[in-house]
Order: structure tokens, then C-alpha cells, then sequence
């Protein structure tokens, strides 16, 4: 009951927060508590393509903001993350794809079967590049840190709302082997929080008896 209650209370405490206090700092031992949930979340087939950018620097924050339709998240912010998906490691049969399966210690057999299923599955993928499919990950990665950030009363906010490819070579990503998928700002709330708009459970959720 009372984990519930925990959960349900950080998840009133968080929302889409729009400006951050810029003298307050998240604190390492907290930030890593909220890249631990990240480590620790799923992956689909466990192939753990996505790779975090942490920035902390104030004025590489500043030069990024433009690149962000110019939101105040972005420089106010303690903690500003930069989601990245694999691509090209992601392709059935890659070296990475080979490694991932063989982590599990199966026999060769049972490997050579997950392979098998995984190629099948990104055959079934086709009309969705495999960016699509790794960048569906990062918004599980998303979901837990900042569900786990609002359980220690940090604030943040996602942010889908950048230019792809102007951030991409900014960053000097080599887009062959990965890109960017999402972005998200840390720290801590400046205004109060805005009443929740959410529709009722009834209009969400039919059940099936
Ligand atoms: C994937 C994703 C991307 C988002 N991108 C932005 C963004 O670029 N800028 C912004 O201010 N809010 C962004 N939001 C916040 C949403 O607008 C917000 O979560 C939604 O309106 C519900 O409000 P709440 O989170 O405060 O409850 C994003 C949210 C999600 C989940």
C-alpha cells in the first residue's frame, strides 16, 4: 500500500516542467540513482542500443537551445540528456546482435534460434527503418528515469521538440552507426505545477471479462 502511494504521489509530482531553477544542481549520488533505472530498463530482445549524452555544461547547454526551438528547458536545466539509438549494430547477424545473444550463455543451438527469430522480426519491421525501432527503446528509457526522478522530487521535462539533424552534427554524430531519438531536461522547478489534464480511466481503458 504504501508503495503505491509513493508511486502514484511521484507521478501527481511530475510534470512537463517549462523552466528550471538554474541555481540548484542535481547532485551526483541522485543522478545516478536516475541513470541506474535507465540501465536497468528493458530493451526489446535485450540488444541495449541506446546510448546518453549528459550535459552539464552551461554554455554547451546555451549553444544547443537554438537547436531546441529555443526552450527555456534546455539552458535552465541541471541535467540535460541526449537519447541515441544504434542503428547499424542493430541489423540482424551485426557483431553487437551476436554479442547480446551470446551474453545469455545459451548453447549455440538456442542462439543460432534467437537470431533466427530476431531476423524474422525486423523482416516483419520493413515499412519502419530501424532507427524507428530503437528509438521506440529510449522511450522506455525516458519513462523510467523520469518516473524515478520524481519519486526524489526532481523535475523534468521531455523534449521531442529539436532539429534531428542540425543536433546530429552538432554533436558530430556519425549518423551511420547511431542517432538521436529524444532529448530530456533534469533539475528543478522554478513555478508551481499546473493542474493535470487527463481524461477518466473510462475513456482510456475498456476492459475485456
Ligand atoms: C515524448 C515527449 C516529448 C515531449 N516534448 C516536449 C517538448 O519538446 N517541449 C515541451 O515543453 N514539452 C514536451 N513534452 C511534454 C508534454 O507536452 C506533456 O508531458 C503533456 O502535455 C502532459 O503534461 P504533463 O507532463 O505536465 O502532465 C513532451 C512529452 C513527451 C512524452
Amino acid at each position: 500500500m504504501q508503495n503505491k502511494q509513493t508511486l502514484l504521489k511521484a507521478y501527481n509530482f511530475r510534470h512537463a516542467c517549462k523552466i528550471f531553477d538554474t541555481s540548484k544542481t542535481i547532485n551526483d549520488d541522485d543522478f545516478e540513482f536516475i541513470l541506474e533505472t535507465a540501465r536497468l530498463s528493458p530493451t526489446s530482445f535485450g540488444m541495449e542500443g541506446v546510448r546518453l549524452t549528459v550535459i552539464t555544461n552551461k554554455e554547451l547547454q546555451k549553444q544547443i537551445k537554438p537547436l531546441c526551438w529555443n526552450q527555456n528547458q534546455i539552458d535552465t536545466c541541471s541535467h540535460l540528456v541526449i537519447f541515441k539509438t544504434k542503428t547499424k549494430d542493430l541489423k540482424p547477424h551485426s557483431p553487437w546482435v551476436e554479442q547480446q545473444f551470446a551474453k545469455r550463455g545459451l548453447p549455440k543451438e538456442a542462439q543460432e534460434q534467437y537470431m533466427q527469430v530476431y531476423a524474422n522480426f525486423h523482416q516483419t519491421l520493413k515499412s519502419q527503418d530501424i532507427y524507428e525501432w530503437g528509438a521506440r527503446q529510449t522511450y522506455i528509457m525516458l519513462s523510467s528515469m523520469i518516473t524515478s526522478a520524481a519519486v526524489i522530487g526532481i523535475d523534468s521535462c521531455p523534449i521531442e521538440g529539436f532539429e534531428k539533424e542540425k543536433l546530429e552534427s552538432f554533436f558530430n554524430i556519425d549518423t551511420t552507426q547511431e542517432e538521436i531519438a529524444l532529448v530530456c531536461a533534469f533539475g528543478y522547478r522554478v513555478n508551481p505545477q499546473p493542474k493535470k489534464q487527463r481524461m477518466a480511466l473510462s475513456e482510456m481503458c475498456e476492459f475485456i471479462r
